[in-house]
């Protein structure tokens, strides 16, 4: 059992002051606008999570689940607050700053409006296919050491995110497991999430790229482009069994390998925590 005490609520400060650099990885404009772009989303998609998992606390008994679920809510709540804060820079330094506040409004109205009024199970189910996918994601950013290559503040707010993403990775899945149980809607439901948030990143990043071809063109060189393919290759070798891995009726995410990136990254930032609890 992934034990409360495994997850830290650690409570950071990360400044990003006006002139960080965007382009955040390393020669790869585009990618540091994906990422960029699909944070966007954070301080309306992590609210979500939180009022679907507080939402699911009411059917659950046992008290070590419900300690976790308290300190999913409480890690996530860090994290969109984080987050918000390095997007206001990123909307007032970007040029497609506006277009942007305008897809933060429309996803805004529209986790709301789930909240409100769709059924907890789907809910539930969007939130387990949008954590197991991070936890794929992010044991892969560990193992292929994309940390390497990234440049401060933004790194640093990556790094400690996606290290509690794996902190808290059994919590939705539990938490589904108890409510509602049915595997063919958990993967139903959670390939539709997985795609639904994807379909939102990609219109995040795409305003960003196509306000800014200066930036594009200068990373345009045959050497920059098949570094960029090679990356992306090493990334999907990478991903794609972790991913799969989640679709299979006994995935559980308690007994995923995790990398040997995973426990230092824990440490070091509570190490850098304003406070941990
Ligand atoms: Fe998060
Ligand atoms: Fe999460």
């Amino acid at each position: 059992m992934s034990a409360a005490a495994d997850m830290r609520v650690r409570r950071m400060n990360f400044e990003f002051p006006e002139d960080m650099d965007l382009v955040f990885i390393e020669d790869d404009p585009q990618l540091s606008y994906f990422f960029l772009g699909a944070w966007m989303m954070l301080p309306y998609l992590e609210p979500f999570l939180i009022r679907t998992v507080q939402e699911a606390m009411g059917q659950i008994k046992d008290p070590d689940l419900l300690e976790e679920m308290k300190r999913f809510c409480a890690q996530e709540g860090q994290h969109f607050r984080q987050h918000a804060k390095a997007n206001e820079v990123i909307k007032r330094r970007h040029k497609a700053g506006p277009q942007l506040a305008a897809l933060e409004q429309e996803i805004d109205a529209l986790f709301k409006r789930w909240t409100a009024e769709k059924p907890l199970r789907f809910k539930l189910a969007y939130a387990e296919g949008f954590e197991s996918m991070t936890s794929a994601g992010a044991r892969t950013q560990m193992e292929i050491g994309m940390f390497d290559t990234m440049k401060e503040p933004i790194r640093g707010l990556m790094f400690w995110h996606i290290m509690e993403e794996v902190e808290h990775r059994t919590v939705c899945f539990d938490a589904y497991e108890k409510t509602v149980g049915d595997y063919f809607y958990r993967l139903g439901g959670g390939i539709w999430a997985q795609n639904h948030y994807l379909k939102w990143c990609k219109k995040f990043a795409g305003v960003m790229i196509a306000a800014d071809p200066e930036t594009i063109a200068r990373y345009d060189t045959p050497e920059l482009k098949a570094k960029r393919v090679k990356m992306a290759q090493t990334y999907l070798w990478s991903v794609l069994p972790k991913q799969l891995a989640t679709y299979l009726p006994w995935y559980n995410p308690r007994t995923v390998p995790l990398p040997p990136q995973f426990e230092p990254a824990r440490q070091e930032y509570s190490r850098l925590a304003m406070s941990v609890q």
